[in-house]
């Protein structure tokens, strides 16, 4: 095979060279060179079945309104968080990124993927860090039928697209893209370059041949998936794969997706059969505790296209720091501390020179902002050493002025929390049905946050 050429572009700025060097000339960035194949540009239209170009090569303006809308090509895998996280099945063509932590059970969930998938698609594993007697002897212990399935111990992208077009999977799974390497390069497998390579050569052949593409990918320190950004930018979808350790749940979130809802939620739990899907998470995101503890609250958070019940706990504590510490996981730490400025000046709790930590029950991140009531109201609960009254849930986003503002969905997360039998709800009054109940749920609307401190007080 001929030698391609190659360059190195700086993946700060974007500036092409021709050799490497420490530093690149047009940024001054240091480090930041990485190697390239140089596409002749005949082969960079290879994409064309993408619709890109048509079939004479050039491609032309069209009215929009002309053009049939291209059904989506969907079969559910058969697990159900799976296709809800998915937005609804696979998708022929397209191509998923799988991310998260080692040991979190992303082999574990393709493997039974497939099995669920069974006879009715073809299935290519590709393992680049286990023997192919490892992925046996795991789908034996999950107890699937191994008799259809294909795998193949492999980490040449170039003899791995080789078998693949002799095998013609419909799903092809590629565990793990950092193992992942092409000849064109010299650099190292697992290396920026060479991740980047691998997988545009598996977007393509996705594209190309309509399979159902699965890239496992490791996740930084940091919590990105490790290899450049411009990876999730080639995918179609990027999931993360989430869990606290020492916890048997674990979380499935859609972070990107061209084919669904993004912040959607697959609860799964590991046994020792595998991952259980489980269909109704609300209850195990909330502790059981016999009495109302001080320091904890319920919210309703609503990710993706679920509301989900789960509990938010903070310690305040008077602190021995001149600075003292804010520490919120599963959440953002920018908003605590806003969120804290705000219930000084509107609610009259003054907590800086209190340790304040606040924890999300079961590891999950909430990313909205209907978690910023349940918040502040955990975060006093605990400074006053006061609980919550008993089956108390809230939402509702803090301005910072002190309004509560309203939250998409009121009134499905309102019935998400009166079926789990809660008996008050505390919420922001434009979310607040005309009546003040549901059920035996009674609901007070509040528009400041000394309202709501108020109403938690009683
Ligand atoms: P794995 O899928 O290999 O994780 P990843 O591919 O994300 O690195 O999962 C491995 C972990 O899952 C390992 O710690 C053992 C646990 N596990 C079970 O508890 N039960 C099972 O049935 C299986 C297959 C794995
Ligand atoms: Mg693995």
């Amino acid at each position: 095979m001929a030698k391609a050429k190659t360059a190195y572009v700086c993946t700060e700025c974007g500036a092409e060279h021709s050799k490497w060097q420490g530093q690149c000339v047009e940024c001054g960035a240091w480090n930041t060179l990485s190697e390239i194949v140089v596409q002749p540009a005949a082969k960079s239209m290879a994409a064309s079945r993408t619709g890109y170009a048509g079939a004479g090569g050039a491609a032309k303006v069209t009215k929009l309104a002309t053009v049939a809308a291209e059904a989506e090509r969907r079969s559910e895998t058969g697990i159900g968080e799976l296709d809800r996280v998915l937005g609804g099945g696979l998708v022929a063509g397209s191509v998923v990124l799988i991310g998260g932590d080692p040991g979190i059970g992303k082999s574990t969930l393709l493997l039974q993927m497939l099995g669920t998938l069974g006879q009715r698609v073809r299935g290519l594993y590709v393992t680049g860090e286990e023997s192919l007697a490892q992925v046996a002897s795991r789908g034996q212990r999950l107890g699937i039928a191994l008799d259809g399935l294909e795998a193949l111990a492999e980490t040449s992208i170039e003899r791995i697209l080789g078998e693949a077009s002799n095998a013609k999977p419909d799903v092809l799974i590629v565990d793990s893209i950092q193992t992942i390497w092409t000849e064109l390069l010299t650099a190292a497998p697992g290396s920026v370059s060479q991740v980047r390579e691998s997988a545009a050569r598996l977007v393509r052949y996705a594209k190309e041949s309509g399979t159902s593409v699965f890239l496992v990918g490791h996740v930084t320190k940091e919590g990105g998936i490790a290899g450049p950004r411009v990876l999730e930018h080639m995918v179609d979808a990027v999931l993360y794969f989430e869990g606290e350790s020492g916890s048997r749940f674990r979380v499935l979130r859609a972070f990107k997706n061209r084919f669904g809802a993004v912040n959607e939620l697959g609860v799964f739990a590991m046994g020792d059969k595998g991952l259980r899907e489980v269909p109704n998470p609300s209850a195990i995101f909330l502790s059981a505790h016999a009495q109302p503890t001080a320091g904890s609250a319920v919210m309703v958070t609503r990710e993706g296209t679920r509301p989900l019940l789960v509990e938010v706990q903070a310690l305040v504590d008077q602190s021995s720091l001149g600075n003292p510490r804010r520490v919120a996981l599963g959440l953002e730490q920018n908003r605590l501390a806003m969120l804290l400025a705000v219930l000084h000046r509107h609610g009259g709790a003054a907590v800086y020179d209190q340790d304040v930590f606040v924890n999300v029950v079961g590891g999950i991140r909430v990313q909205e902002t209907a978690a910023d009531l349940p918040v502040l109201l955990a975060v006093l609960s605990s400074f006053r050493d006061r609980p919550l009254p008993d089956k108390t849930v809230a939402f509702g986003e803090v301005g910072l002025s002190g309004e509560i503002r309203p939250v998409p969905n009121g009134e499905e997360r309102l019935k998400e929390a009166a079926t789990h039998g809660f008996r008050r709800a505390i919420v922001p009054k434009a979310n607040a049905p005309k009546k003040n109940r549901i059920g035996e749920m009674e609901i007070i609307a509040v528009e400041r946050l000394a309202e709501a401190l108020q109403a938690a007080r009683e």
